[in-house]
């Protein structure tokens, strides 16, 4: 028996876990070393003490009683975990068990500090909310970025698209103005002939019928395509060089085709036209900054696999290896800021892989560049 007593004692003072026992009106009654050293107090100053002054307020004393003594005087378990106020005046965290002994007339609380994995959680908490944050704000900045893109790439295109209108335009309006010319000439020299001029007004009609089918045309072209169409990509390809063709022709470049696929593709027309025409459009931009004899643009269309492939390539000289990498970011370029926005080939390959669930790439021959496209028949 006494073995006993002393083995009870030996667990009540050395486990490491605070032990204490208190009555009905919440007094302190025993308390082991554990207890003592977690709330900084001496033996002598707790025992007999109201546990009032362990918490932090009056407020959490009162509700302790709600949530632990109550229950346990009423034999439910707890298990809970409390905020304590140390002797020091700092808060910390227990784990508490409690059992009510002695036909409910005492309890005997059992006690671990459990500060430091509070505070972990809330240390990890705390970062969590700051990732988040942080994240949330790198989404809306990427968001920021993709919109600013887009519309610059709006603006380019427009841009472009004016450059084109204006090639396109420059024939007919110099026609119509020599006609009006030729026929103010005629009136002033009192030479009106009825046939002769209706003959002109006629011509002056068949021109302002071409610039407005031009900008219809335009119209059509730059005008997103909502759904798939079927169609070949030397129909996508025609219909782009009549666009770009009076450029082409007014800086002497010669356009070579060579079909080989008539294979029928069920995609986006008008975006494949886009990254066509950027093609181009940078084929022609390199043969006239290096100011290339000769100057040819090779469109070739084949069949591979499953794929209908179109390559577009210059006798421009190729890529430098140095930047080879880098020409499909975004806004790169090695153009004057007039001439290039480092758009166009980024933006043709998100249309071509992200729209088009097709491939582009680019490779370097003897002459000059290949861009090679490839869509899924
Ligand atoms: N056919 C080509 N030959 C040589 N370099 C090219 C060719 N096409 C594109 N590049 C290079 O890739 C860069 C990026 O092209 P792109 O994205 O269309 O932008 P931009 O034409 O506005 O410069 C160009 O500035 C140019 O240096
Ligand atoms: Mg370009």
């Amino acid at each position: 028996m006494l073995k006993k007593v002393e083995w009870f004692e030996q667990i009540f003072n050395n486990s490491g876990v605070g032990i204490f026992i208190v009555d009905k009106d919440r007094n302190i009654l025993e308390a082991n070393e554990a207890m003592c050293t977690m709330f900084g107090y001496k033996y002598e100053e707790l025992i007999n003490k109201s546990t009032e002054f362990l918490h932090i307020d009056k407020a959490s004393y009162d509700n302790f009683a709600k949530v632990a003594f109550d229950k346990v005087l009423n034999n439910e378990s707890l298990n809970l975990e409390y905020m304590f106020k140390h002797k020091n005046g700092n808060t910390f965290w227990l784990k508490i068990a409690g059992d009510s002994v002695k036909l409910n007339k005492e309890v005997l609380w059992t006690t671990t500090d459990i500060t430091q994995r509070i505070e972990a959680e809330e240390r990890i908490k705390y970062l969590n909310e700051g990732l988040n944050k942080e994240i949330k704000q790198q989404v809306k900045v990427l968001r920021e970025k993709d919109k600013q893109l887009q519309y610059h790439a709006r603006l380019a295109k427009m841009g472009e698209m004016l450059n084109m209108i204006t090639h396109q335009w420059r024939q007919p309006l110099s026609a119509i103005s020599a006609t009006t010319c030729f026929m103010l000439a005629k009136l002033s020299a009192n030479s009106f002939d009825q046939k002769e001029f209706s003959e002109e007004l006629g011509h002056i009609e068949d021109y302002s019928k071409f610039l407005s089918k031009t900008i219809d045309d335009f119209r059509n072209f730059f005008k997103p395509n909502k759904t798939k169409v079927d169609t070949t990509l030397e129909n996508i390809v025609n219909t782009t060089l009549a666009i770009v063709n009076p450029i082409l022709v007014n800086s002497n470049i010669v356009v070579i085709k060579e079909f080989e696929c008539k294979e029928i593709i069920h995609n986006y027309e008008n975006e494949i036209g886009h990254v066509i025409l950027n093609l181009i459009k940078n084929a022609e931009d390199v043969l006239i900054e290096r100011a290339i004899e000769n100057a040819t643009i090779k469109i070739r269309t084949y069949k591979k696999d499953n794929n209908a492939i179109l390559e577009i390539s210059d006798n421009a000289g190729g890529i430098p290896l140095e930047i080879i990498d880098k020409i499909f970011d975004s806004y790169f370029s090695t153009k004057t800021e007039k001439l290039g926005t480092g758009l166009g080939l980024c933006m043709s390959k998100t249309i071509i892989e992200d729209n088009c669930k097709g491939t582009i790439g680019v490779r370097n021959e003897k002459e000059g560049s290949v861009f090679i496209v490839s869509i899924p028949l």
